[in-house]
């Protein structure tokens, strides 16, 4: 295994197996993606990845990758001046402008959820079910139930990987159909074939991301990755 093959956002190379004329690095700056440099997060992602990581160890440090990345992907969210009586005077704090939203996608989103909930608990959640069919890679929806007031809230979709894009984009357009306007997507680990698509399809919905990856494989598995996110979390 080479370790060049997971880069992250100000990787001066581009990742192998990718042409560097089409995929120069200030693109990067130009996407709506931000990957994390943050040894925490990479060092839990590397024993994450690893095949000999059992379940219970899987679920917790997908949990706690998940509460690293909440200060980035909240780091932009507006804020508004609110009054604040402390015991001793009268002075002014922030608070959110916009409620938050969660939508994990089923399944694995779900093991991404927790994470995010440890640290913004008062956060909403809208569940939304999209399976791939592993044969023609394309998400079919089966389920939908979001929270009330979704256009006036920050939308963030949780899914661990971004393969294609093709599950991100189905959720995201159903959001957005249900009324979200300020939407974000956070996955664990994203390809460069997801970015491509989500750029293509969704050019202002900002990507955050643990690692961006080498490329997908013929089944739509991303390289080196860390196999199918559900089955390790869920035991199947
Ligand atoms: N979904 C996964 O769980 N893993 C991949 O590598 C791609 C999609």
């Amino acid at each position: 295994m080479k370790y060049e093959s997971v880069h992250t956002a100000k990787s001066s190379q581009a990742p192998a197996g990718i042409d560097a004329s089409a995929w120069p690095t200030d693109r990067y700056e130009r996407r709506m993606l931000h990957v994390s440099e943050h040894p925490l997060i990479h060092s839990e992602l590397t024993r994450l990845r690893e095949r000999s990581c059992p379940g219970p160890e899987f679920r917790q440090r997908v949990r706690r990758i998940a509460s690293l990345m909440v200060a980035s992907v909240t780091a932009r969210l507006p804020t508004q001046v609110v009054p604040c009586e402390t015991p001793l005077e009268l002075t002014s704090g922030v608070s959110l402008q916009r409620p938050i939203v969660l939508a994990p996608i089923l399944r694995a989103g779900i093991g991404f959820l927790d994470g995010f909930l440890d640290l913004l608990p008062d956060a909403r959640v809208a569940h939304i079910g999209l399976a791939r069919n592993e044969s023609t890679l394309v998400p079919e929806p089966y389920y939908f139930k979001a929270p009330a007031g979704l256009e006036n809230s920050e939308v963030i979709v949780l899914d661990p990987m971004l393969a294609t894009g093709g599950s991100a984009i189905e959720a995201i357009r159903t959001l957005q159909d249900a009324g979200a306007h300020h939407v974000s997507l956070a996955v664990l680990v994203a390809s460069p074939e997801g970015v491509e698509a989500m750029e293509a399809a969704l050019p202002h919905v900002p990507v955050f991301a643990a690692a961006l990856d080498r490329c997908l494989n013929e089944k739509g598995y991303i390289l080196p990755g860390l196999g199918d996110a559900g089955d390790r979390l869920f035991g199947t």
